[in-house]
């Protein structure tokens, strides 16, 4: 999620399809917005203070407040608490540099040192896009890694220099295989971003659960009730009780089947091709023991447009152009293509600041008190005063 759109001018004619339109609502409401210059200050000041070199931090800064500056606020800044943790445990590893272990002309395994996830995901995926350039095609594998976060940060690297980027990342069992009662495979998240030329990217990135688990966890301190089809309980059957999860509940696949069997692709490309941790073998990075590496895997795969179909970006604008031609249902302004709603917070978040929720601004403000950072992030979004500093 990280490049700037193709038109970044907040003023690119369309109409808002409803998601869009409570994205922006969303916006507006919010009184208290925080700069997304200053919460990567934030951030990076947070990581260098565990060790993490400067380069480091504001790369994973990047990541965390472009997830949070799109809406995708379960795998923004959220997360650098728990990150701040196995920092301090040492199961992450604050200086440790990715490298290449093992290559060919079209593909590497990349070890990632237990580093942060973001680090060994953008070297991993320069690697790929290195060689796609060379090669049209190629797959850059990360052993040792670590929790990846949002991870369509890393196919956007490749779209923001005109080539497809796809992601796939593993993680510990949470999602339960189709006639299950308990979990099977990780959320093990996939992410594509397809450069257009006039249009920005087209950007899926998602678990392949129904939901990220991040999500029941938003839900459940926000204090909102969880849909039917989120979770399935030790019977086997749906629930809406979210204080299950993930102890007595797990989360259901996408789409049943096809997103049970493309979890298993993930974890394939992800895991078992890398030589990464896979299933039960991969740390708990929320809840584990702070200095066990994590042992996370994940896959890049970049392909270059340019090498076998020069006007491919035109041809992506017509496919644009072609969904956005389809009549709609009722209610329904336009039909959207995926990342639509995340370029259009991106936009309105470099206009006015991110709308942090309340689930995300508490341990933000709980770490920068704790850790004596001179910046003051509020857990209530209604005093100007509290604003975070620019
Ligand atoms: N690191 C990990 O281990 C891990 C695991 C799971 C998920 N995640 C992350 O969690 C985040 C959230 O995942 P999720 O599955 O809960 O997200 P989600 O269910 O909200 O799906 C998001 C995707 O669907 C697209 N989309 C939504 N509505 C659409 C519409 N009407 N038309 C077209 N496209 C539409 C969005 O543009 C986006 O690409 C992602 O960033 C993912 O990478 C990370």
């Amino acid at each position: 999620m990280t490049p700037a759109p193709a038109d970044p001018s907040p003023s690119t004619p369309h109409s808002a399809a409803p998601a869009l339109a409570a994205t922006m609502a969303a916006w507006a409401e919010s009184t208290e917005k925080v700069p997304i210059a200053s919460l990567r200050r934030f951030c990076e000041s947070v990581l260098v203070r565990c060790g993490v070199s400067a380069d480091d931090a504001a790369l994973t800064a990047d990541a965390l407040v472009t997830a949070d500056s799109c809406g995708v606020f379960t795998h923004g800044t959220k997360l650098l608490a728990g990150y701040v943790r196995r920092l301090e445990g040492g199961g992450i590893r604050a200086t440790a540099t990715p490298r290449v272990e093992r290559d060919g002309p079209s593909w590497a395994i990349v070890d990632g040192g237990h580093a942060l996830g973001q680090v060994s995901g953008a070297f991993a995926m320069r690697v790929a896009i290195d060689k796609a350039r060379r090669t049209g095609i190629a797959y850059a594998g990360v052993k040792h890694g670590n929790h990846f976060g949002a991870i369509g940060y890393f196919p956007c690297l490749a779209a923001r220099e005109g080539l497809i980027g796809i992601a796939v990342g593993n993680d510990i069992p949470s999602v339960v295989a189709p006639g299950a009662r308990v979990a099977v495979t990780g959320t093990n998240p996939l992410a594509y971003a397809i450069p257009a030329g006039a249009h920005d990217p087209i950007l899926l990135d998602m678990a392949t659960s129904t939901v990220a688990g991040g999500k029941v966890y938003a839900a459940r301190s926000l204090g909102k009730p969880i849909p039917a089809d989120w979770l399935v309980d030790k019977e086997g059957q749906p629930t809406t009780n979210g204080h299950l999860y993930p102890d007595n509940a797990a989360l259901a696949p996408a789409a049943g089947h096809k997103g049970y069997g493309i979890g298993l692709l993930a974890e394939s490309l992800a895991g078992a091709l890398s030589g990464a941790s896979m299933m039960w073998q991969i740390g708990n990075w929320m809840w584990g023991a702070a200095e066990t590496p994590t042992g996370h895997g994940a896959a890049f795969i970049a392909i270059d447009p340019a090498t076998m179909t020069p006007d491919f970006q035109s041809r992506v604008d017509y496919l644009i152009d072609e969904v956005h031609r389809a009549p709609t249902a009722a209610g329904i302004d336009r039909v959207q293509v995926p990342g639509e709603r995340e370029w259009q917070a991106r936009r309105l978040a470099e206009q006015q600041g991110i709308p942090l929720p309340g689930d995300v601004r508490k341990p933000l403000a709980e770490l920068a008190t704790r850790l004596g950072l001179p910046v003051e992030l509020p857990d209530q979004p209604t005093s100007p005063r509290s604003k975070a500093r620019p």
